[in-house]
């Protein structure tokens, strides 16, 4: 789960490859490496530490010139981060040098061979062991690159998105996928390629990009053809060069002091992004072709089963309360790394709905691939379009949120929430489970939830003077209920990935069969006591928390006094619907912890520990 870019072409290839590792940053982020052709030699250097640090050391230690250069920035899955496990890695003779994402699962034996033969390892890593299998292979058949890779891998089992060149042929590069995602970006006239994770590295140079599926390996020349074929049985393939719509401004931050900040930000218009051209108000149609094209299989599924994880997996908790009150289909929602291992029961009757930001987390796919084999229908809703799990899905709808960097989801989840709504309104309305006027008043509201959250977002001075007094909480306790239990979760671990405090979310009447012990004056207490839907449920749970003098952050409906008069401060969101509210109560909690985690001198974009697309199980 790391961040891989290439260059082969007539530019330097060093500013290009360092500039693509700072955008690939959120994918991996505990070391970093590039390695150069100069005409000459390999020049490799690389460090534990962030691309900047590799930046300080590689103009220091090595000559930054070339035409053809690889670089990675790791998260570490085999071998601690430091200087010789990181990326790239060169194979015994240092002929061969190469970068990879993934995991080379049958590493142990394979290594244990090249042992056998002579090869001996510097670092702890699986990839060192793929890169002298490639070279065994090469020189024990005789091969050019191309196939000596390709023969390789096909004794390779795990994942992996690799870049491998060679010192005695340095025209060319050669790049395969198995689990990892790969985009090759196509140059005017081939006069260069570029490699990478996604297409970020490369967008100002070029918009047209072959992305990679997996089982297939390409090789890059400068001035031909790209040759792509099946790793398995060598079938050449037709490459599809695509068009990309991202544009460079969309990546970058904007003038906001971190990507998670833009990202709260930009929800207003990201949910707009998501349901244009879907929902027509006026005339009261839901279109979505994911949908419209499979409806009788939704129509008659026995249940729909949803799987996700971390944030994602929350939105998944909102859409199981959505569908069930609107559409009236029994929902499931699973841990998809869980619903994987249990040996689930699935038939061919239920619909699987996959959720996920990147569309590349391992656990995600593995789940959906149980569902597809038992027969299930497979509904991705992914932001990132063309990624793995859009593909391999039967059918699906993108969120549209556009590039989420911060490694905290904040636009992936209300705009998974819209989705998802928007589908539970649509199936609601195929049904007849929900009246015309209903039916009419959810559209029309939704239309006006992004002004709502625009105004949601002007809370900003009041959360940052209510974060300044809890920055140094240990603790955090985050209650809802409802429809706004899930959101409860998310806020917890909003606060726990970037601030790293502990953090607990619960339904709020569930406080009382246990967490209501840890209540003391010490221990804020975020409740979401909106008006619509328990409130005065809610109330009482405040009273308790008061009773037993816990500090109470409430987020309220604009206007309310009643939680005012209770709560040692209000945090007010427009009104709406009960079932939008999610869309709404998010908004001040993302706030509270981006505040927080910024007061206390966290790393808000680059979380430790955390990778934005976890491709390993
Ligand atoms: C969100 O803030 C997290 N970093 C994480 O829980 C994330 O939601 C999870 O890894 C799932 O990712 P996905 O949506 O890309 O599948
Ligand atoms: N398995 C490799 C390693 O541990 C690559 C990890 C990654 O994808 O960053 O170095």
């Amino acid at each position: 789960m790391c961040g891989i870019v290439g260059y082969i072409g007539y530019r330097e290839a060093y500013p290009i490859i360092i500039k693509g590792l700072q955008r690939l940053e959120y994918r991996g982020y505990d070391s970093a490496g590039i390695a150069l052709y100069d005409g000459k030699n390999i020049n490799l250097s690389k460090t534990k530490g962030k691309v900047v640090d590799l930046q300080k050391r590689a103009e220091q230690e090595i000559s930054l010139k070339g035409y053809i250069g690889i670089g990675h920035t790791r998260w570490a899955t085999h071998g601690v981060p430091n200087d010789v496990n990181s990326h790239p890695h060169y194979s015994n003779s240092e002929d061969l040098v190469v970068i990879h994402n993934g995991i080379i699962e049958n590493y142990a034996p394979l290594k244990k061979e090249l042992q056998s033969k002579g090869y001996v390892f510097t670092s702890d890593t699986d990839t060192e062991v793929l890169i002298n299998l490639i070279e065994y292979v090469q020189k024990n058949e005789n091969l050019k690159l191309g196939k000596a890779v390709q023969l390789a891998l096909t004794q390779v089992v795990g994942a992996y998105a690799i870049a491998v060149f060679d010192k005695k042929k340095p025209n060319e590069v050669i790049a395969a996928r198995m689990g990892s995602p790969l985009a090759i970006g196509v140059g005017e006239d081939k006069k260069e390629f570029f490699i990478a994770s996604d297409a970020s590295p490369f967008i100002e140079y070029t918009k047209n990009a072959i992305y990679l599926e997996d089982g297939e390996i390409a090789v890059i020349r400068v001035g031909k053809d790209i040759k792509l074929r099946k790793i398995a049985d060598d079938t050449l393939l037709d490459p599809f060069i695509q068009a990309l719509e991202l544009n460079l401004e969309q990546i970058e931050k904007g003038g906001y002091e971190h990507f998670m900040l833009k990202e709260i930000h930009e929800q207003p218009n990201a949910i707009i992004d998501t349901y244009r051209g879907r929902m027509l108000v006026n005339e009261g149609i839901i279109r979505m072709a994911g949908i419209d094209n499979h409806l009788e299989r939704f129509l008659n599924a026995d249940r729909i089963i949803i799987v996700a994880c971390g944030t994602s997996w929350h939105a998944a908790l909102v859409a199981e309360y959505v569908i069930e009150s609107l559409a009236r289909i029994p929902v499931e929602v699973e841990y998809a790394s869980e619903f994987r291992y249990r040996n689930p029961i699935i038939t061919s009757k239920d619909v699987v709905i996959a959720i996920s930001q990147s569309g590349e987390t391992a656990d995600t796919r593995a789940a959906i691939q149980l569902a597809k084999q038992k027969g299930a229908f497979v509904f991705g809703v992914c932001n990132v379009v063309g990624s793995t799990i859009s593909r391999e899905s039967d059918a699906g709808a993108y969120t549209h949120a556009g590039p989420e960097i911060g490694v905290a989801s904040t636009k992936a989840f209300t705009t998974q929430i819209t989705v998802l709504i928007l589908i539970a309104l649509k199936l609601a309305k195929a049904k007849g489970s929900i009246s015309n006027d209903e039916y009419f008043t959810h559209l029309q509201e939704l239309e006006r939830i992004p002004a709502k959250v625009a105004e949601a977002l002007t809370s900003d001075e009041n959360i940052k003077t209510i974060a300044a007094i809890y920055k140094d909480s240990p603790n955090f306790l985050y209650l809802g209920r409802g429809f706004n239990f899930p959101v409860a979760l998310e806020g917890a671990l909003k606060l726990k990935e970037i601030s790293y405090i502990h953090a607990e979310g619960y339904p709020a009447a569930e406080m009382k069969h246990g967490p209501i012990a840890l209540i003391d004056e010490k221990m804020p207490i975020v409740v979401i006591a909106t008006k619509k839907g328990h409130y005065e449920k809610v109330v009482s749970n405040i009273e308790e928390i008061k009773a037993r003098s816990g500090k109470i952050i409430a987020i309220v409906t604009k206007g309310d006094v009643d939680v005012k008069a209770l709560a040692d401060h209000v945090i007010e969101v427009p009104d709406t619907l009960e079932l939008l509210s999610p869309l709404l109560t998010t908004i001040p909690l993302q706030l509270l912890s981006y505040h927080i985690a910024v007061m206390r001198n966290c790393n808000v974009d680059q979380p430790r520990n955390l990778a934005k697309s976890v491709t390993v199980e």
